[in-house]
């Protein structure tokens, strides 16, 4: 599933939409990809919702950003594991290479969800020690 094209700027909405195209005929897999896709499209306007230049500050931006992205990477680790499960027991021919790719992607997210929370938790540090040397 590939996205065409990406703005910061869309308005908040749904960045993906599911299609039956999308569909593999295992009910199971595809109400779980339903819910990666709705998972993707909150993490979206999670993003959207950031502040910008304009000064406008929306309430609980970061909170929500996170969760969002912590539903993400918790949602596609269970997705993937559940699915790796259904290729070992189906014997899918390409199981070894398909596991891989999951890791390899697992292993990524983890390290952009975790750089992004080590950058806010910073962000909250520089603001407290300006706030408490200003005095
Ligand atoms: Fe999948």
């Amino acid at each position: 599933m590939k996205i065409k094209s990406y703005s910061t700027s869309m308005p908040n909405r749904d960045i993906v939409v599911w299609d039956s195209k999308f569909e593999i005929k295992i009910p199971f897999i595809d109400a779980q990809h339903k819910k990666l896709i709705e998972l993707c499209n909150n993490l979206h306007k999670a993003i959207i919702a950031m502040p910008d230049s304009s000064g406008v500050v929306v309430d609980d931006w970061q909170d929500s950003l996170l969760n969002a992205l912590r539903e993400c990477v918790d949602y596609t680790q269970t997705h993937f594991r559940d699915e790796e499960n259904l290729m070992q027991a189906a014997g899918f021919v390409d199981f070894t290479q398909h596991k891989s790719f999951h890791s390899a992607f697992v292993k990524k997210i983890l390290e952009t969800a975790k750089s992004f929370e080590k950058k806010i938790k910073l962000a909250h540090y520089d603001l407290f020690i300006f706030c408490m040397t200003g005095f």
